[in-house]
């Protein structure tokens, strides 16, 4: 089955062309537009999707060398109303002209399970971790569409965490990558900070369903920065990362060990990090970790996922479903 993603839920128009034997194209169009306000303008994001989202898909079909996919999977949420629905509008009015069927897709449900589109993908259950701008949560996945919520962060997203410190340091936006980049040139000790919220121990076992917090750590970077006898920027992004990193490490393990499970998969912008990367594969744990480019926002993701569930016998969907800017994964 010949699947083709699209994907506009935040600041990329991307389109991808999915087969059984992988990935065939994989388009994206960054709008790098957003950089000078600070963060994604909701209106500009959707004006930018509705001038790209035909080039980039008709990008994506020449690449694989397709003219008419046999199904269309889109993002319909969680993400920007106006900007989904550019592409959820886009993949309808697509469906009829074809007559393909459509599938709606969880766009955090692309991130965790773009672990599958990897070599050797694994067998259910296993750990997934979707780390990106606006989420940060760890799931048991028991099967398609089965995800438990083990832990997640009661206030900032990583990604949005490593945007602030970004700021604080001058380096723009978005900062993420700027941030892992600068730490790997710092000390990670020449600055104390807090670990926000390690697993908590009971009876001997550590507590993997507590919630994660890092609204406190950076908070407690932005006293350094702003408070602190000028400290060394490459010491501050390096001792944040280092707890950033513990701290994730501290969760994986600690469910790994309560639910007997070792296979970890990694998902989301954040999961392009390189101290996350190396935290995790240093755990011993199975990690499947997604190349970088299909770590942040990519279609490949969302056509994986729309083909699992139409193989799995998914029905498709109608006109009536629009978009959904909450929305649980595996929650219908
Ligand atoms: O998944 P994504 O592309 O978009 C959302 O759905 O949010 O994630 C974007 C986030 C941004 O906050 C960006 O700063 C962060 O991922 N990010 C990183 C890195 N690369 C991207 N954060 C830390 N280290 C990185 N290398
Ligand atoms: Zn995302």
């Amino acid at each position: 089955m010949i699947v083709l993603g699209i994907e506009t839920s935040c600041d990329e128009t991307a389109a991808s062309v999915v087969d059984g034997s992988g990935v065939r194209s994989d388009e994206i169009w960054s709008q790098s537009l957003h950089s000078v306000y600070g963060g994604v303008v909701p209106e500009l994001a959707s004006r930018a999707h509705a001038q790209q989202i035909v080039p980039v898909v008709r990008a994506a079909l020449a690449k694989a060398g397709v003219t008419r996919p046999d199904a269309i999977a889109v993002t319909a949420g969680p993400g920007l109303m106006g900007a989904v629905l550019v592409g959820l509008s886009f993949a309808k009015g697509a469906s009829i002209g074809w007559g393909v069927p459509w599938i709606a897709v969880n766009h955090l449900e692309g991130h965790l399970l773009s672990g599958l589109m990897e070599a050797d993908p694994p067998q259910f259950p296993f750990l997934s971790l979707v780390v990106s701008g606006g989420h940060t949560t760890l799931y048991r996945v028991d099967g398609l569409g089965q995800y438990v919520v083990i832990s997640e962060t009661v206030d900032d997203a990583i990604g949005e965490a490593y945007d602030k410190v970004a700021r604080l340091l001058g380096l723009g936006y978005p900062g993420g990558p700027a941030v892992d980049q600068l730490a790997g040139m710092g000390s990670a000790t020449a600055i104390a900070l807090p670990r926000p919220r390690l697993a908590r121990v009971v009876d001997g076992a550590r507590q993997p369903v507590d919630d994660m917090s890092f609204s406190g750590l950076k908070t407690a970077v932005r006293t350094v920065v702003e408070r602190g006898a000028a400290p060394i920027p490459a010491d501050v992004a390096a001792a944040f990362q280092r707890a950033v990193v513990e701290v994730i490490v501290d969760r994986v393990t600690a469910a790994s060990q309560a639910f007997g499970i070792d296979t970890v998969l990694v998902g989301g912008g954040v999961a392009a990090n390189s101290g996350i990367r190396a935290g995790l594969l240093n755990t011993g744990l199975r990690v499947v970790l997604p190349p970088k480019a299909r770590c942040t926002d990519n279609a490949s993701m969302i056509a994986n996922v729309g083909r699992l569930h139409l193989l799995a016998g998914a029905q498709p969907c109608g006109l009536v479903q629009t978009a959904k800017a909450r929305w649980q994964p595996g929650a219908g």
